[in-house]
């Protein structure tokens, strides 16, 4: 791809991520803080950036306790770099991970528009279970209009 694999995010990289959530309706209005706070706590950290510049033009993240689950967390390719594969193999990276291969379940939260994606990688929506939430009127992070993400 020419684009390098990243596994952690330099200080420059962290405001490109802040750049990139601004774009997207469930991340839009996280403040440097607070992003710094999440990817302290966050298990594991996926990007690629361009290899002559080290701009951040992909990112995921997860979290996991390494044999049950693992949650697929804010996949996000910058609109200047879609549609090159660049957000499969960032997903494939995150499968074939030696900590999280023999996790039993990978899950994500998505809407239907991006069902097809993650097909193709072999998720599925077909389940019986719903996703529950409960949120917490205090914390200061901006909601966003359709609650999400
Ligand atoms: C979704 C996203 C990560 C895909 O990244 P990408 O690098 O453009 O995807 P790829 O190039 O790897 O595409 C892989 C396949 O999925 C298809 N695909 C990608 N985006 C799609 C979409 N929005 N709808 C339907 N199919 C899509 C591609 O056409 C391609 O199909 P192919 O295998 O038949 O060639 C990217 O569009 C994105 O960042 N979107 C905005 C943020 C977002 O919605 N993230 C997902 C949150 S759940």
């Amino acid at each position: 791809l020419g684009d390098e694999a990243i596994s952690r995010l330099s200080d420059s990289q962290i405001r490109d991520l802040v750049r990139l959530y601004q774009e997207q309706w469930w991340t839009k209005g996280r403040t440097e803080d607070d992003v710094r706070r999440m990817l302290d706590h966050t298990d594991f950290i996926f990007g690629f950036c361009e290899a002559n510049s080290g701009q951040l033009i992909a990112f995921a993240r997860v979290l996991s306790d390494r044999i049950y689950k693992a949650l697929i967390l804010d996949v996000i390719v910058d609109r200047d770099h879609r549609e090159r594969r660049l957000g499969t193999a960032l997903m494939q990276r995150i499968l074939d991970h030696p900590e999280l291969r023999s996790v039993k379940h990978f899950e994500l939260y998505c809407l239907p528009e991006r069902e097809a994606f993650y097909e193709k990688l072999g998720f599925t929506a077909n389940l019986k279970v719903r996703l529950m939430r409960k949120t917490d009127a205090n914390n200061p992070a901006i909601s966003p209009p359709i609650s999400g993400g």
